[in-house]
């Protein structure tokens, strides 16, 4: 993991760490393809998560729990071939490690040895240290998810802010506080006060990535379909939109259309 490719340096778990401790922002974005993870990988991207969001951003479905194992494989193969420099992050997708700690190494073992990722990041405190044990003790990087976990949608109901009260903060410092004693090596916040964040974040020794989680989360992470405006209805406060593709896509579309119907393409140099 710490080996460089030419004059590029390897993004490690240790790397994340030192940019914790000299207080630089780390930057991280999902990638389900290889097509945009080379794009995101070349532009310096820290950490590239091939996200259980491909369920909502690929397949259309309404929330993350449908995506198989083996999807997820699918699409961490495709992202790793892409990528030089980041380091890739798979989500394990729902099903595969809840259950017991024995499936959830074997569902880890499967993610690392068939996609050739680096880390693997799963949702919860408490309720998987035993799975989050056995992983790290298999000698897999162990990327931790609080606040907002989306594959509980069904219990929490809606997609609304996280531990905004003090019972499920407490609990988020103690689960934060667990995951880093069990040996993670960076968590995720996402959807919490950034009071808590902050709070949190100057707490730990390793590093947090907030989503909606304010500026002093130690990193940040977007979903790239939402930062690039490909999708199109989702707006929470924290996007931010770096683009709007939806409509620069459609507009390019409409034009290729056009030329189409007028017989403007392909013209006399596009032809062999
Ligand atoms: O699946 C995903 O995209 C995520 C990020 C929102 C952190 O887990």
């Amino acid at each position: 993991m710490s080996a460089t490719t030419g004059e590029i340096k390897r993004i490690t778990t240790h790397v994340i760490q030192a940019m914790k401790n000299r207080g630089e922002k780390i930057a991280m974005l999902t990638a389900y393809d290889f097509s945009m993870a080379r794009i995101l990988d070349e532009a310096g991207i820290d950490i590239l998560l091939v996200g259980d969001s491909a369920s909502n951003v690929m397949a259309g479905h309404e929330t993350t729990l449908p995506i198989t194992l083996d999807q997820m494989i699918y699409h961490a193969q495709s992202v790793v071939r892409a990528v030089h420099r980041a380091m890739v992050v798979v989500d394990m997708p729902f099903g595969s490690y809840q259950s017991n700690s024995e499936i959830a190494l074997k569902s880890a073992i499967q993610i690392m040895k068939e996609s050739g990722a680096h880390a693997v990041k799963l949702e919860g405190g408490a309720e998987v240290e035993k799975s989050i044990k056995r992983i790290l003790m298999a000698g897999i990087p162990v990327m931790g998810h609080l606040g907002l976990t989306p594959q509980s949608i069904y219990k929490f109901g809606t997609y609304t802010v996280r531990a905004k009260k003090d019972a499920e903060a407490q609990k988020l410092r103690d689960d934060a506080k667990l995951l880093q004693d069990l040996g993670c090596f960076a968590l995720v916040l996402e959807k919490i006060p950034a009071t808590l964040a902050k709070e949190v974040s100057e707490s730990l020794a390793i590093p947090t990535i907030g989503i909606g989680a304010g500026p002093d989360a130690d990193g940040q992470v977007l979903v790239t379909h939402d930062m690039l405006g490909i999708t199109k209805e989702f707006k929470p406060r924290f996007l931010r939109r770096y683009l709007e593709l939806f409509d620069a896509i459609g507009e390019a579309t409409q034009r290729y259309i056009t030329d189409v119907k007028n017989r403007e393409f392909p013209n006399d140099s596009e032809q062999y």
